[in-house]
């Protein structure tokens, strides 16, 4: 990538062959690093990013979790495996869009672009203004400054329907939203407000529409550590027999946040898990597991990406016989999963 210059068709056709590679199969992890980090690149400079400014390492605390600072936002990018997915769910997800709303404008709902707009940006090489509208909610001024550099640099500004600083986990929408989309999360559902944002918007999502990711799921589960670390060393891993995964906790998803969303208050199931002694001996160390699927096949499961790197619990459990591992999902201003054993 050139440092110097900031001529609109240079980013744009960058944009162009980064949005190709991401949408090709991976042919070797190499490469997808390669291009992950030529993405990066490309949108620091466009965005006139620099990792030393003021401002740029302050979080914004809400009382549904953290908003994380645009300097957090921006390293997400280098996430290989999450900025690729998404990427592709979200492709598949306008594809899917445009079949389910024949000849309408389609608008995209976008929660946290931070400064980049990262996960949408590669829209522009593919459809039209005409195909496509977005509508931007971020709550941090900062990331909006440069989210308004990233726009003029790629002449994004014809697909920008609206661009608001506001806290999205109380937004009412003003137009109607075919595809909602949404990556204010950390694994286990922790800090960030995922959870809080999905129930507000989705159930405002137009009937037919899409909600992404379509789904994250939360397993309690164990890990076998030593047998983790043989299988990522050997030259011809095995079996993945180094973890277990039991029944899922919570499922974030359409149908769940319409439904919360015919209670006044929701409270979150307690769950119950029984891990056998012989089971805890086995793998000792217990976790939480996130699995998100972005949109049909484009999944990141466990240990893909930092969204779904396995939550060690470290609370010690008693291992001399069975033990029930009892977890609840709390939304504060630190949202996760809350746990004790029994
Ligand atoms: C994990 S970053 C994602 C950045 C970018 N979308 C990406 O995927 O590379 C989450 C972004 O969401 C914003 N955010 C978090 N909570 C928010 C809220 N309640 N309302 C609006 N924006 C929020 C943060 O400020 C941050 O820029």
């Amino acid at each position: 990538v050139h440092t110097e210059t900031k001529d609109p068709a240079f980013f744009w056709k960058r944009l162009e062959c980064i949005t190709e590679a991401i949408l090709q199969p991976i042919s070797t992890i190499a490469d997808a690093v390669r291009n992950t980090e030529d993405y990066y690149e490309l949108l620091k400079q466009a965005a006139s990013f620099e990792a030393q400014q003021k401002g740029h390492r302050d979080d914004i605390l809400l009382s549904t979790g953290k908003a994380i600072a645009p300097l957090w936002a921006a390293y997400c990018v280098r996430d290989v495996h999450r900025t690729r997915t998404f990427i592709r769910g979200v492709v598949h997800a306008v594809r899917a869009a445009q079949k389910q709303f024949p000849n309408q404008n389609l608008q995209l709902l976008y929660v946290g672009p931070g400064p980049f707009a990262t996960l949408v940006l590669p829209l522009i090489t593919l459809f039209g203004p005409e195909e496509i509208q977005f509508t931007l909610l971020e709550i941090n001024p900062e990331s909006i400054a440069l989210l308004k550099n990233t726009i003029r640099a790629f002449e994004m500004e014809p697909y920008i329907a609206d661009i608001e600083q506001t806290d999205a986990a109380t937004y009412q929408v003003k137009q109607p939203v075919h595809v909602l989309l949404l990556e204010t999360m950390q694994t286990a559902l922790r800090q960030e407000p995922q959870v809080a944002i999905t129930l507000n918007l989705a159930p405002q999502i137009t009937e037919g529409g899409f909600l992404l990711p379509e789904a994250i799921t939360i397993r309690p589960g164990l890990i076998n550590g030593p047998k983790h670390l043989e299988y990522i060393m050997a030259h011809e891993p095995g079996p993945r027999d180094y973890y277990y995964t039991a029944e899922p906790i919570m499922q974030l998803d359409l149908e769940f946040a319409r439904f919360c969303a015919t209670v006044d208050h929701v409270i979150f199931p307690l769950h119950r898990t029984i891990f056998s002694k012989t089971q805890l001996q086995a793998f000792k160390q217990p976790a939480l597991f996130t699995e998100i699927k972005v949109f049909g096949t484009e999944t990141l499961a466990y240990w893909d990406s930092q969204l779904s790197e396995p939550y060690l619990l470290m609370q010690p459990y008693p291992d001399e016989a069975d033990a029930i591992l009892c977890t609840q999902y709390e939304i504060s201003s630190t949202p996760g999963f809350r746990y004790h054993w029994e």
